[in-house]
């Protein structure tokens, strides 16, 4: 362990955020993604594991339904099987255990019609809201009052903000993107999305080449307002990298790199919110915005959401964006062309963190500000941290 000056300072602010250094399954409490509309046809059941838990999604008549994925008969998963033999229930495929798809409630054991759990015994079940193309659903306490999917989103900007982007919410937004598994703990792949120290592994990834984009080595933030904190009551809760007032470092002599880019990144910040949901302004180019989540799904592992996101008024401009994101942004944005960085980034860092250790061995440096405002932002204003589940 290093003993330098900077390593001491950097451990004792690592206790300002112990609650943080706790939350390795997650955090409860919140709307997270699940599935893509698309991925979930009428009829289907699929199993997603968020924060530990596992969860069954199921479509019947148009709406999403999401029980706990845990037979509670012997424990077994229902989407290892799925079977639905009516459109209000689901049904255990082992010893026929049926439940009412939006209570959870026990209604019916195939071969044991007149058993006496019946009606008295039932499958826990979560709040689901589809929207955007996106499957989201609330994870945490049973007894959590469900707040509205909105608040766990990044800030809508101003409708009068020069660089306005789509959000999520908005009626007139298209999102478009993928979702893969990604084998880091959450924690490190949120603190990768907006690190602003890090951004020199991206200098000759194909989309910056092909934009001629000045992206440079890292920016330092020069004050604490480089930062800004949105912890309003009742509205999401975040952090935004404001990149007007951070110095962005084009060059380093010493070792003889140089940013070659010529266009800046304009109308371009960098935010984080609860829990943990990244919005990028104006990227992977001016007026579309990248949008990410990192679900937790087990303490080694997350779902890494990669979208991207226009403002779309008529069909045609819709479909003007579909054949753009399938033919440019979808490979030269969130695949190979960029975020396949990241994502060796994070992975590369679990070796680190994975056995606990980095959390206090860790040596953190003035590129750190973004890192250390999250995990203050966690520590602080978290809903829960998730439990370690009893079984794996
Ligand atoms: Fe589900 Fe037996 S394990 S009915
Ligand atoms: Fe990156």
């Amino acid at each position: 362990m290093p003993e330098d000056a900077a390593g001491k300072k950097e451990r004792k602010i690592s206790k300002a955020f112990q609650p943080y250094v706790d939350a390795e399954w997650g955090l409860k409490n919140y709307w997270y993604p699940a599935l893509f509309s698309s991925e979930l046809a009428e009829g289907e059941l699929k199993g997603v594991k968020i924060c530990g838990v596992p969860i069954a999604l199921r479509r019947a008549k148009g709406k999403v339904y999401a029980l706990k994925d845990e037979c509670i008969h012997r424990g077994v998963e229902l989407s290892a099987r799925p079977m639905c033999l009516t459109d209000e229930t689901v049904t255990c495929w082992y010893h026929g255990f049926t439940y009412d798809l939006a209570s959870g409630e026990l209604v019916s054991i195939v071969a044991a019609p007149d058993d006496k759990m019946i009606g008295n015994a039932r499958l826990r079940t979560f709040p689901v809201e589809e929207k955007s193309g996106m499957i989201f659903v609330f994870v945490g306490d049973e007894d959590y009052k469900t707040p509205p999917l909105s608040r766990d989103m990044p800030h809508r900007l101003p409708e009068d903000y020069e660089h306005r982007v789509a959000h999520p919410l908005d009626d007139n937004a298209v999102l478009l993107g993928i979702h893969r598994t990604g084998n880091s703990n959450w924690r490190l792949a949120v603190e990768n999305g907006a690190d602003t120290g890090h951004l020199f592994i991206h200098l000759d990834n194909p989309l910056v080449m092909a934009l001629d984009r000045q992206l440079p080595l890292g920016a330092i933030a020069e004050s604490e307002d480089a930062i800004s904190w949105y912890v309003d009551d009742d509205a999401p809760k975040g952090i935004v990298n404001e990149y007007t007032k951070y110095t962005p470092v084009l060059e380093n002599k010493v070792v003889g790199l140089k940013v070659k880019g010529k266009n800046p990144w304009k109308g371009g910040r960098t935010s984080m919110f609860l829990p943990g949901v990244l919005l990028v302004e104006n990227w992977p180019d001016y007026r579309l915005a990248q949008y990410e989540w990192y679900v937790p799904i087990d303490n080694e592992h997350h779902e890494y959401w990669e979208i991207i996101a226009a403002v779309c008024n008529t069909e045609e401009e819709k479909k003007e964006f579909e054949i753009q994101y399938e033919n440019l942004w979808k490979n030269l944005a969130l695949g190979q062309g960029f975020n396949d960085n990241d994502l060796f980034a994070r992975e590369q860092m679990q070796k680190f963190y994975g056995h606990h250790s980095g959390w206090t061995d860790e040596v953190l440096c003035s590129l750190d500000a973004y890192v250390i405002a999250w995990r203050k932002l966690v520590a602080q204003h978290n809903r829960g941290l998730a439990e370690v589940p009893e079984r794996g």
